[in-house]
Parts: C-alpha cells; sequence; structure tokens
C-alpha cells in the first residue's frame, strides 16, 4: 500500500480539523458587505424571475454555468483526496471551476499526486492548480509550475501568498524576500494562466500595483473577514504564544481588497476572483457587482463535507444559488451581460490615493 502523506500532509489535515471544529472567524473584521446595500435596487414589481436568470460565462476558454469557485483546499493526504473527489463531483455537476489545495507535498512526494488528481470526476471544468510562492524561489520554479500543472491537468495555477501566515506558522517559511523578480519571471515565461493569490489577508492598493505590474492576468483577493489564517496557526500552537487580539486580526477587508484591486484594474486588466469570506449568494451578488469577475470560497464547503459530505456541499451551493438567483430577479437582471452593465466599480473608481 502506498504511503499517502510526508511531512506536509500531517499539517494539511490538523488545518481540516481545525477549520471544521473551531471558531475560526476574524472577531473584529468582517468581509465588509453589510456597507454595500443593494436593497434599493430590489423591485416587487421586476419582469425577471430566478428560474430565467442564466449566470453562464467563461473562465479559461471554458464555459461555467455560474460565475463561482471552489478555492484551493486540499490534498496530499488519504483525507484530501477524498475531499478533493467530493468537491471535484459536485463542481461537475453544477459546472463551476474548482481549485485544488498546495501541491507541495506532491512536488516533494509524487506518489502523493493521486490525491488532488480530479480530472476523472470532473472532465471539463476549469481546474486550478496550487503552489506556495513560498516554494518557487530557486532556480527550478518553471519546472515546478509545468509539474504542477500537468499533474492534476489544470487549466491555470494559482500561487499563493501570505507571509503573515508564514511567520507565525511554526514550519512557516521565514525568508519570504526578493520574491517580486522570481514571480515576474514565472508570469512571463508560463505557458499557463497564473493567478496570484491571497489566503485571507488580503491586497493593499500598492500590492495590488505590485501584482498588475507584475503582469498578473488573474488575482483572487482573498481579503480578510472570512478564514483567519492566523488564528489557525495559533491553535496549532496550543497557546504557547498568545498574541493580542488586533495582531490575530490583521487583514485588509474583503471589500476594500476588491476596492483596490478594482482601482488598479484601470491601469492593469486583470480578471478578479473575489473570496474571503463570501459564504452567502447575496455577498456574492454584491461581489460581482462592486466588480469582481468570479467569486471564491472554502470554508463552508469544508463545514459542509464534514456535515454531510458530498451532498452537504451540493445543498450549500444550492441554496447560494437560488439567493443568487432571487437577488438577480428582483434586481431585473437575467444575465451576465446585464449584471455587467449594472456594475457599481465607478464607486471604487475615484480612489484619493493614486
Ligand atoms: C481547510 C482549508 C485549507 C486551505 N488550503 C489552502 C491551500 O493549500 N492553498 C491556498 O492557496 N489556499 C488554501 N486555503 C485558502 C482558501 O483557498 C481561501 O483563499 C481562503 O480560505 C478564503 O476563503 P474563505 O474565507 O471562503 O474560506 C484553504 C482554506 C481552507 C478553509
Amino acid at each position: 500500500m502506498k504511503r499517502m502523506h510526508n511531512k506536509t500532509s500531517p499539517r494539511k489535515d490538523e488545518h481540516l480539523k481545525i477549520c471544521n471544529e473551531l471558531d475560526v472567524n476574524y472577531d473584529l473584521i468582517s468581509p465588509g458587505f453589510e456597507k454595500i446595500s443593494i436593497t434599493e435596487e430590489l423591485s416587487n414589481f421586476s419582469d425577471v424571475t430566478p428560474d430565467i436568470v442564466n449566470l453562464e460565462t467563461s473562465l479559461f476558454g471554458k464555459k461555467i454555468d455560474f460565475p463561482l469557485i471552489i478555492s484551493g483546499i486540499t490534498g496530499g493526504s488519504e483525507e484530501g483526496k477524498k475531499i478533493n473527489k467530493s468537491i471535484a463531483k459536485v463542481c461537475d455537476k453544477f459546472n463551476i471551476a474548482m481549485g485544488v489545495g498546495s501541491q507541495r507535498a506532491a512536488i516533494e512526494e509524487p506518489q502523493l499526486a493521486s490525491t488532488y488528481q480530479v480530472r476523472e470526476y470532473a472532465p471539463n471544468i476549469p481546474l486550478i492548480g496550487n503552489l506556495g510562492v513560498a516554494q518557487l524561489l530557486d532556480k527550478t520554479n518553471g519546472e515546478k509550475v509545468k509539474l504542477a500543472v500537468e499533474m492534476i491537468d489544470a487549466d491555470a495555477l494559482a500561487l499563493h501568498i501570505n507571509p503573515l501566515q508564514e511567520y507565525v506558522q511554526y514550519e512557516g517559511d521565514k525568508q519570504l524576500s526578493n520574491i517580486i523578480s522570481p514571480l515576474e519571471s514565472i508570469i512571463q515565461e508560463s505557458n499557463y494562466p497564473i493567478i496570484i493569490k491571497g489566503v485571507g489577508f488580503g491586497f493593499s492598493l500598492n500590492d495590488m500595483k505590485i501584482i498588475g505590474k507584475l503582469g498578473a492576468k488573474y488575482v483572487d483577493i482573498a481579503g480578510a473577514g472570512g478564514t483567519n489564517w492566523t488564528k489557525i496557526e495559533l491553535y496549532r500552537h496550543k497557546k504557547e504564544f498568545s498574541f493580542s487580539n488586533e495582531f490575530v486580526n490583521l487583514g485588509i477587508s474583503t471589500v476594500e481588497s476588491l476596492k483596490n484591486a478594482v482601482f488598479v484594474q484601470q491601469s492593469f486588466p486583470y480578471k478578479i476572483i473575489a473570496s474571503g469570506g463570501i459564504w452567502s449568494g447575496i455577498n456574492a451578488v454584491k461581489a460581482l457587482l462592486l466588480g469582481a469577475d468570479y467569486v471564491g470560497f472554502a470554508l463552508p464547503i469544508v463545514k459542509a463535507y464534514y456535515n454531510k459530505g458530498e451532498e452537504g456541499i451540493e445543498s450549500f451551493l444550492s441554496v447560494f444559488l437560488i439567493e443568487m438567483k432571487i437577488v438577480l430577479a428582483m434586481m431585473g437582471i437575467k444575465n451576465i451581460k446585464q449584471l455587467n452593465e449594472r456594475k457599481k466599480k465607478s464607486c471604487f473608481h475615484n480612489k484619493k490615493r493614486l
């Protein structure tokens, strides 16, 4: 029997357990959608009904039925393999995109590749590979990108970056300097679309400018207010350190990060994936109206899986989609084209800081 873990795998399984069993939310920051009201745009007299709302769009040249992505969560262990399979089957059913978790474990130990390989369950969906920027700082980075993409027959690769998590993680990479130049080479030289992806800390206006200048065509903002990775890593320290609550709640909210991304998009036309605590259909609609091209989410999928397996993920998504369709119908919006016409991006375009 093949060994289904390496030194990275137990940590990833621990993350799953913590996310399922403990409170991993921010206490002092919300994603920020409560400040965005769309109720004035909902009408009692709309001619559009939810059943005719069609949110078909495309990602990496593939048609998807909704602008949604289940963000990278897992892989590298027997547990991860089971979860990836369930997520893939549900994504295939709803025809939406899926990300796998960091493929670092399988780069270190190739026999773990099967724990990320889900193409047989979802032959046509956009599938996104995943590596950490921290793992790409040596000369073999181009090879690792190719390896990760080909390993799972992916359509794109997300490169996640979250120095704060690395700094508080026991085993984290504490040497995250000089990353801009290798990142630029990867983006410029890669044959695959690269997504620069946050992990729940968000991106400042300056960081978005750096990402834009790197030539990235996709950014996943993963703002603060959803899953809190500082908290998750601190649970693993088992109270050995007691960082201040202010420190544990550091981050740039999802709405604020989206604002930054939309502003910089005027100069660098990348596609924006909004994520970070977007756990309801109504907040997904708000994110799209604020300028996101796609919406991603992770934590509710973990909770739904542990609650009721594949069926749990399916129920979560069904409700999410019903919410989206009802809200859009009441706004009189039938499709993505009409949604794009109603975007409220303009409210983000006049940022004072340039
Ligand atoms: C259990 C779990 C494991 C995750 N592992 C990864 C990972 O390996 N790579 C990555 O880029 N993001 C990872 N994420 C982060 C998510 O992809 C997402 O960016 C983040 O959780 C924000 O979305 P959320 O607030 O909806 O959870 C993970 C999230 C969860 C909940």
